[in-house]
C-alpha cells in the first residue's frame, strides 16, 4: 500500500510548488492526505471539483467544527477561539459581516486608493535605493508597501508598526502553540484598545467607520481588524517578492512587462496563478455527506482545496508549469472562489500592478544577489514565500 501523502508540503525552491504536488495533481480528483495534527483529510486536486466544492453550502469554514482540518499551529489556535473572523465564519453571520466591510474593498475604492498606493510604493523605493546596493527587497519594499496600505485602510497608526510586525511574525511563523497564543493575545488586546480609541474619537479608515456603531460589537471589530491586518499584508508581500523573482527568472517576459503597460494586468494574473501562495487557505469541513467524483466525503471529514494544485490542472491551464503572461490566466482560483473569495483581491491586484511596474521602471538593472533556488522558502503551513530577498542593482 502506498503511504498517505502529507499536506501541505515544503517548497524546496521558494518560487516553485513543492515537488510532491505534481504527483498529487496527476492522480485522482480527491486524495486522502495526512495533516500536521495527525488527522487525515480529503485533498481536492482538480480545478473542476475545487470550484464545485467551494460553492457547496454543505462545507463549513468554521474552525470550531469538530473534524476541521488542522494543518498548522496557526489553524490549531483558531480552533480554540470562541469568536471567528470572516474567513472562519459561515452564513448568515459571514454574509452580514462581509457586507459591512465591502464598501472599503470595491473596485472603485481600490482605484481611489491608487495615488496613495503610488506614493507609498515610490517612498519605499526611495528608501531602498538610498540604502544602496545590495539590499533586501523583501524587508525594504515587498513587506512595507502592503503593510502601510492596510494600516491606512484600517486606520491603524503606522507609528505602532514595529509592535505589529513583531507580534505577527511570532504568531504566523511559530511552531509553538504557547508562543503563538501569547502573540495572538497581545495583538488582539492592542486592537481592542484601538477600537475603544476610535469609539471615543472616530479616526479615518474602516475601524473609525464602524467603531461605536450598533452594526458590530467591539470584540468582533477588534478581531476582524487584526485578521485584516494579517491577511492584507502577508499574502501581498509574498506575491510582490515572488512576483519579482519570477519575472527576473523569465527575462523575455520581463522585457514585455516593462515595455507594454497593457501586459501588466495579465502578467499579474499569471503570477497569481503560477505562485498560488495560499496553500493554507480554502480549508473546510463537510457538514453533511457529499458525493463527488465517485467519492463519498462523510459529514465531519476535512476537505483541503489548495489553489497551488488546482491552478496547475493541465485540463484547464495548458502546460501548467510554464510561466506565460499571454495565457489569459484570469480564471485562476488564487483568491479562492465562492462565498469566501478574497475580500481584498481588488486591492491586492492594484498593489501588485503598481509595485512591480514601479520597481522595474526605477531599478532597470535589478538582479538577484543569490541564485533563485538558493532563496530560503518558508516552511509549509504558512502563506508561501520568502522572508529575505537579496538583490543588487
Ligand atoms: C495576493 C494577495 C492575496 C491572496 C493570494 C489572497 C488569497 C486569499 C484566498 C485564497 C482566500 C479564500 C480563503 C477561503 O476561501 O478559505 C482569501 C480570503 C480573504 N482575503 Fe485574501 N488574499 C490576498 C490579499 C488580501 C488582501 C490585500 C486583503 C485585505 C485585507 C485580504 C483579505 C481577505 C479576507 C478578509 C478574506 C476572507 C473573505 C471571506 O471569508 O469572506 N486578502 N484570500
Amino acid at each position: 500500500m502506498t503511504p498517505t501523502p502529507v499536506f501541505p508540503q515544503a517548497r524546496t525552491c521558494p518560487h516553485l510548488p513543492p515537488k510532491g504536488y505534481a504527483e498529487l495533481r496527476d492522480g485522482e480528483p480527491l486524495r486522502r492526505v495526512r495533516l500536521y495534527s495527525g488527522q487525515t483529510a480529503w485533498l481536492v486536486t482538480k480545478y473542476e471539483q475545487a470550484r464545485t466544492l467551494l460553492l457547496d453550502p454543505r462545507l463549513s469554514s468554521d474552525r470550531r467544527n469538530p473534524g476541521f482540518p488542522v494543518i498548522s499551529v496557526q489553524v490549531e489556535l483558531l480552533t480554540e477561539r470562541k469568536r471567528q473572523a470572516l474567513i472562519g465564519m459561515d452564513p448568515p453571520e459571514h454574509d452580514a459581516q462581509r457586507r459591512m466591510f465591502l464598501p472599503d474593498f470595491t473596485v472603485k475604492k481600490a482605484r481611489e486608493r491608487r495615488p496613495d498606493i503610488e506614493r507609498i510604493v515610490h517612498g519605499a523605493l526611495d528608501r531602498m535605493l538610498a540604502g544602496g546596493s545590495p539590499g533586501d527587497l523583501f524587508r525594504d519594499f515587498a513587506l512595507p508597501v502592503p503593510f502601510m496600505v492596510i494600516c491606512r485602510l484600517l486606520g491603524a497608526p503606522w507609528d505602532d508598526h514595529e509592535f505589529f510586525q513583531d507580534a505577527i511574525r511570532r504568531l504566523v511563523r511559530t511552531f509553538d502553540t504557547a508562543e503563538g497564543r501569547q502573540a495572538g493575545a497581545e495583538l488582539l488586546s492592542y486592537f481592542e484598545r484601538l477600537v475603544v480609541e476610535h469609539e471615543r474619537r472616530p479616526g479615518p479608515g474602516l475601524i473609525g467607520r464602524l467603531a461605536g456603531t450598533r452594526r458590530i460589537s467591539r470584540d468582533d471589530l477588534a478581531l476582524a481588524a487584526m485578521s485584516l491586518l494579517i491577511a492584507g499584508h502577508e499574502t501581498t508581500a509574498s506575491m510582490i517578492a515572488l512576483g519579482a523573482v519570477t519575472l527576473l527568472e523569465h527575462p523575455d517576459q520581463l522585457a514585455e512587462f516593462r515595455a507594454d503597460p497593457d501586459a501588466v494586468a495579465p502578467a499579474v494574473e499569471e503570477l497569481l496563478r503560477y505562485q498560488s501562495i495560499a496553500d493554507s487557505a480554502n480549508i473546510r469541513v463537510a457538514t453533511a455527506d457529499i458525493e463527488i467524483a465517485g467519492v463519498l466525503v462523510k459529514a465531519g471529514e476535512g476537505i483541503l482545496i489548495p489553489a497551488s494544485i488546482a491552478n496547475r490542472d493541465a485540463g484547464v491551464f495548458a502546460a501548467p508549469d510554464a510561466f506565460d503572461i499571454h495565457r489569459g490566466a484570469g480564471n485562476h482560483i488564487a483568491f479562492g472562489y465562492g462565498r469566501h473569495q478574497c475580500l481584498g483581491q481588488n486591492l491586492a491586484r492594484l498593489e501588485l500592478q503598481v509595485a512591480l511596474t514601479a520597481l522595474f521602471d526605477r531599478v532597470p538593472t535589478l538582479r538577484l544577489a543569490v541564485p533563485a533556488d538558493q532563496l530560503v522558502a518558508r516552511p509549509p503551513g504558512a502563506i508561501q514565500g520568502i522572508d529575505a530577498l537579496p538583490v543588487s542593482w
